[in-house]
């Protein structure tokens, strides 16, 4: 039966255009408030009603045309076709909504910053040759299929190059109908590079594997090549030319293969700037959730940093890094065993920025403390607004956020989040 024209209401979290029918909710993919427009509406695997666009009779007047040709393709990007201030109005949006559901007061929203495209460091395209045909490129949107991106307008360009060079030696790497992970991070002058999956005759790197690669290593400026089975499995390095290094402040880190890095140079640099200014300018400090020191390294310009991770590598890679006087690095589950009240309370500041679950226990932990400023990363504004209602409740003042918008035209958005305690309750 032919569905009458709807119009779209608002524009969800994920990007998804909102209509809200006497049913309830519909989810319109790619729909955007002001849009009149047919679809067609389905339940999908987990029963959530959805709508695909048929034709649109009146196009909003935040729509726009996609700035990438693989956009109606590509499982990458979720909303190239917002205007500029639509988009950016929006992504400030998601997360004042996030705090307001949970009954989060914040008094100052600082100037949001928006980086532009061209400068994710890090890549992960997906190789699979099927029926004798090689597609290289990112997942296909709702799909297990590949589609076969050649330009990417949000990536560093040189990752696109290093794709091209890596094309004519995938005969010789891929196993028929097996996709194969290819992960490429480039660290100031030097490249990661990084297999997950079956590779070569045998589905496991031999020397022909090596051989087959080892031609294009200059040309690219490989640093180093790791190969894990599936993303379970631990990385084997297959070979390593030179050491990649990062400089985090007076901090230089030689990283562990595949390292958790901010996705863009430009992103860390603001966040690391927002950090520093919410921070009193000496004083004691916790890195929790550390990663490789991206923040420890800069608190270490202003005293003293315990810097907590559970990742052995990251944590050995820290240990032994230079300039890390004043530094120490501790090992440890912060879900399992988030530091107590009494080990908080010897920092003047503690910088938390958990994977995207969040960190609950900790913040429970931390409420109770007297440390007097805490500053929350995140790019899950749902938890971060949940692990700030239990700060609040313990006394803490959501004194700023700031949005740092450095997952370009997606529905993910890192906020920093600047919290206070100035009486000594909970003592
Ligand atoms: C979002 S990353 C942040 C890393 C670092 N702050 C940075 O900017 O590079 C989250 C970090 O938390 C670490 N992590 C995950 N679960 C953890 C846990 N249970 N305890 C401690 N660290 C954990 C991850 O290994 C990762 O390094």
């Amino acid at each position: 039966m032919a569905q009458p024209p709807i119009n779209v209401d608002s524009l969800g979290p994920k990007g998804d255009g909102i209509y809200r029918s006497a049913r309830g909710s519909i989810y319109i993919d790619r729909g955007l408030p002001g849009d009149r427009l047919k679809a067609r509406f389905f339940r999908d695997a987990m029963g959530v009603s959805r709508g695909e666009i048929q034709t649109i009779l009146t196009a909003s007047p935040h729509r726009q045309g996609p700035q990438c040709e693989h956009y109606d393709h590509c499982g990458g990007c979720t909303v190239q076709h917002l205007t500029p201030l639509y988009y950016q109005d929006w992504k400030s949006g998601i997360i004042l909504n996030a705090l307001h559901r949970f009954g989060v007061p914040v008094q100052k929203i600082l100037p949001p910053v928006f980086l532009g495209g061209g400068t994710r460091r890090r890549a992960t395209f997906t190789a699979v040759e099927t029926r004798g045909k090689i597609t290289m490129g990112y997942y296909r949107r709702r799909s297990r299929a590949i589609a076969n991106i050649e330009n990417c307008p949000i990536a560093d360009p040189r990752l696109l190059e290093l794709r091209a060079t890596m094309l004519p030696i995938l005969p010789s790497l891929l196993v028929p109908e097996k996709p194969l992970d290819i992960f490429f991070q480039i660290v100031g002058q030097g490249v990661d590079l990084m297999f997950t999956g079956p590779i070569g005759r045998r589905g496991q790197p031999d020397p022909d594997v090596l051989e087959a690669i080892a031609p294009i290593v200059p040309e690219a400026g490989i640093s180093r090549i790791g190969w894990r089975a599936t993303p379970r499995h631990p990385i084997r390095t297959l070979l390593e030319f030179s050491p990649l290094q990062i400089n985090f402040g007076p901090l230089r880190v030689t990283l562990p293969p595949a390292a958790f890095l901010q996705p863009t140079p430009d992103g860390e640099a603001a966040l690391v700037n927002a950090i520093m200014e919410g921070l009193p300018g000496a004083g004691d400090f916790a890195d929790l959730f550390s990663g490789c020191g991206t923040f420890a390294g800069h608190l270490l310009n202003r005293g003293r940093v315990d810097a907590y991770e559970l990742d052995p590598l990251a944590v050995r890679a820290m240990k032994k890094a230079t300039g890390g006087q004043g530094l120490a690095v501790h090992e440890r589950d912060l879900f399992q065993e988030p530091l107590r009240r009494e080990e908080l309370n010897r920092y003047d500041a503690v910088i938390f920025d958990p994977p995207r679950a969040g960190c609950p226990e900790q913040a429970e932990a931390m409420s109770s403390s007297r440390v007097q400023e805490v500053i929350g990363v995140s790019c899950n504004p749902a938890t971060f607004s949940r692990d700030a209602r239990i700060l609040c409740d313990g006394g803490y003042r959501l004194e700023s956020i700031q949005v740092i918008d450095q997952f370009l035209w997606s529905h993910h958005v890192e906020i920093v989040g600047r919290f206070s305690k100035s009486n000594r309750r909970g003592s």
